[in-house]
């Protein structure tokens, strides 16, 4: 099996499975008990959240674990809009963004918050101008998406962060988790507040993630009990994960030039394949996405037909078009960039890490044609 599927979760490296299995075995105590075992854990805690903050640029007290993205994108959103709502109850976010904070934004809006969902053009993009235009005296959030899990699409972040610097009562949210390793980031210079990251998106362990909260930014928390991670995030810490997710980072920070590049380069000339195949459609920028997604349509073919016929010769990609309660309703994301129905229900996503290789990108692209002629002929079309 080819696996094209890494922005739906990546395979844990198996340097990674090792450090989780020695955490376990060795580092069990609680690192708040006072007797050495304790002792000891909280010294893998701490060295884990060094690294954590040495790869966000931040102070290791502003970095607070999670149970990964969708953790911490609620942990950010409602404990702002419970922190601050007699400031104001308004939040600004985009009609992209993932449900970890999309669904999140509807509950608010149940519980008495106004949201403005910013509209985005062909290509996914959120425009800094909307983001502007959407800011009211009674604003207190915005959050805005670092790269779209569907299209790829690099979201105007920086731009964004430096025109709420003259906002220092809104915080500004970013949902990094398809951003981290791949993608420059600098939360601090870039005016981010609060930051969202999930390991097994990047070869570290599932369940496991990273909230950045800016010194002075406080949040309502979403657990409360026993004051772990600054009273943040109560509960006992899950130090097997939280010490695989660092070697996660200390792995993405060894190669991450290289493996940038190549990651690039397989991405580019996929992208110009796919392109010359009769029939296909790009759905992703055709320009400046990130380098690890594509996605696109075959327009007349349903996504699950293909990806089957994909899978059935070896290739793990992923359809986005159905959401999972609503058999044949497109994807939300899609049909924001104001794609037609049909393309957006034929919509096929390949998600790329720095364990695929150019010849199983060859090998893909050859079945990807193979079968769309097979499928043509079968439909009579
Ligand atoms: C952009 C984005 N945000 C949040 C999440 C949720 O992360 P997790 O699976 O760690 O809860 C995902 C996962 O698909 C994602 O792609």
């Amino acid at each position: 099996m080819i696996y094209l599927d890494n922005s739906a979760t990546t395979r844990p490296d198996p340097q990674v499975v090792e450090v989780v299995k020695k955490t376990m075995e060795r580092y069990y105590g609680n690192p708040s008990s006072l007797h050495q075992l304790g002792v000891d854990a909280e010294k893998v805690l701490n060295q884990a959240r060094l690294i954590s903050a040495q790869a966000l640029r931040c102070k290791p007290g502003e970095i607070i674990f999670t149970s990964g993205g969708t953790e911490s994108n609620n942990a950010a959103i409602k404990g702002v809009a419970f922190q601050y709502q007699s400031r104001g109850k308004h939040i600004v976010t985009s009609e992209v963004e993932h449900p970890a904070v999309y669904d999140v934004c509807r509950q608010l809006e149940a519980w008495g918050f106004t949201v403005t969902y910013l509209p985005v053009d062909h290509q996914g993009r959120v425009s800094l101008e909307d983001v502007k235009k959407a800011i009211r005296p009674d604003t207190i959030l915005v959050s805005i998406m670092h790269v779209n899990n569907e299209l790829g699409t690099i979201q105007p972040i920086r731009e964004i962060g430096e025109h709420l610097k003259a906002f220092p009562k809104i915080v500004f949210h970013v949902d990094a988790v398809q951003s981290f390793g791949k993608l420059e980031l600098r939360p601090k210079e870039w005016g981010i507040d609060l930051l969202s990251v999930s390991a097994h998106k990047f070869h570290g362990p599932r369940g496991v993630g990273i909230l950045m909260k800016r010194e002075g930014i406080t949040l309502q928390p979403l657990l409360a009990g026993g004051g772990q991670e600054g009273g943040v995030r109560s509960g006992t810490e899950n130090l097997p994960a939280i010490s695989g997710m660092a070697k996660a980072i200390r792995l993405l920070d060894e190669a991450a030039e290289q493996q940038r590049s190549s990651l690039t380069a397989m991405h580019e000339w996929l992208k110009r394949e796919i392109q010359q195949i009769p029939g296909c459609v790009l759905n992703s920028p055709a320009e400046g996405g990130a380098p690890h997604i594509l996605n696109f349509s075959v327009p007349g073919v349903k996504s699950e037909v293909l990806l089957h016929t994909l899978e059935e010769k070896g290739f793990l990609v992923s359809t986005k078009s159905a959401c999972s309660s609503k058999a044949n309703e497109p994807s939300r994301v899609l049909m924001a960039t104001g794609m037609d129905r049909e393309r957006a229900l034929s919509s096929i996503r390949v998600s790329l890490s720095r364990e695929n290789r150019q010849q199983e990108l060859e090998q893909f692209v050859a079945a990807l044609r193979d079968s769309l002629d097979r499928l043509r002929a079968y439909m009579n079309v």
